[in-house]
């Protein structure tokens, strides 16, 4: 997607043929600016402070990540060293380990001196699927934006609710929630969003906003509890969120507060929709509640970043002095909740019946 009309991805590779460049997603939405990651400790470090973030994009940063670890040492042993340490950089989103083995499929099978070459090609391929994955889950969710575009008057907005990021930054590319959103606008669809600023670490204030502005989508960024309200004021059509981990039975873990979003939803009769790849399915999980939770640290909570009118960007403490907090990261949306999940191929019930049909090879 473009940024002030530069077309990005949010990782690629260097000029230099080997090392890794990213977008550092802690500067956003103050500063555009890129990190180089020339080691494998490089891109753990960036998948675990959060440089990269969203499970697609940690998937594929722990693919070059191999690809560094391999340069250095391309043993058996160094290869499933670096795997094991990317893997434990965050609990939550599968695609990490789904990536991570991925890469072990490809590589583990060949000589030592063909092992480097492999590595980069496989993590290109994940990388270009990705975005072919992503740009295939907006043409399916594409036709639910229609089919409520269809009902309403000339110009009239469709207002899409979403939760955290999971947009083109979160991704490679085009993002999953917000895919169907930007191939909606491109095609002259009147389209509105509203942006759950997400708490504690305000993703959707800091870069789902930043994305669809820079993309020229019209949105509205709110308070996280405001959802519930617009929903019963009639402001919002469909609910569409990502996901980092969806259970065989369709049980969908997704940033907290999702699960919040889902209530109010089937309470107000609003579809709740759920934006996927394949490769965020985990078929080894039958409940949701099996999946594991990252718990963060505390100071998301207790403090707040921002710019001052000088330009610099501070934290500061918005607690009272001595009091704790609890930082879940993720809660799990139950699928009778969820209207339906938005795959690359095609929309299906969150039932371990629809996930099946749609993915009978479990890829
Ligand atoms: O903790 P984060 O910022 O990595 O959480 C990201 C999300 O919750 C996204 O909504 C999710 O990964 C889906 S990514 C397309």
């Amino acid at each position: 997607m473009k940024i002030n009309g530069t077309a990005y991805r949010t990782i690629w590779l260097s000029d230099d043929g080997w090392s890794v460049e990213i977008i550092d997603q802690t500067k956003l939405p103050h500063e555009l600016v890129t990190a180089r990651l020339a080691t494998m400790e490089d891109a753990a470090v960036a998948i675990r402070t959060m440089q990269v973030r969203g499970a697609p994009l940690i998937g594929a940063t722990a693919a070059y990540g191999v690809c560094l670890a391999l340069r250095e040492d391309a043993t058996d042993e160094a290869m499933d060293a670096a795997i094991a340490h990317l893997a434990e950089q965050r609990p939550t989103a599968v695609n990490l380990r789904w990536a991570l083995e991925e890469m072990r499929k490809a590589i583990r099978n060949l000589p030592r001196e063909e092992r480097v070459a492999a590595a980069y090609r496989q993590a290109a391929r994940l990388c270009d699927e990705d975005v072919e994955t992503c740009r295939m889950i907006g043409i399916q969710g594409l036709r639910l934006i229609e089919e409520i575009a269809a009902k309403k008057e000339p110009g009239e907005p469709v207002n899409v609710l979403t939760h955290c990021n999971a947009g083109w930054i979160a991704c490679v590319d085009w993002g999953t929630a917000t895919s169907p959103i930007y191939q909606a606008h491109d095609k002259g669809i009147a389209m509105h969003v509203w942006v759950d600023e997400t708490r504690p670490r305000n993703q959707g204030a800091s870069l789902t906003a930043y994305e669809l502005g820079a993309h020229g989508v019209p949105h509205t960024i709110v308070v996280d509890n405001a959802g519930g309200h617009l929903m019963q004021h009639g402001k919002v059509d469909v609910v569409i969120v990502g996901t980092d981990r969806v259970a065989a039975s369709g049980d969908v873990a997704n940033k907290i507060g999702t699960y919040l979003k889902a209530l109010a939803a089937k309470d107000n009769d609003i579809p709740f929709y759920v934006a996927l790849p394949h490769s965020t399915i985990d078929w080894r999980i039958d409940d949701g509640f099996k999946i594991p939770i990252e718990e963060r640290s505390s100071d998301e909570v207790l403090k707040i970043s921002g710019r001052l009118p000088n330009g610099s960007v501070v934290t500061v403490e918005i607690a009272a002095p001595g009091s704790g907090a609890g930082n879940p990261a993720f809660d799990v949306t139950p699928a009778r909740l969820v209207t339906g999940l938005i795959t690359e191929r095609g929309i299906c019930p969150a039932s371990a019946e629809g996930l099946i049909n749609l993915y009978p090879d479990r890829v």
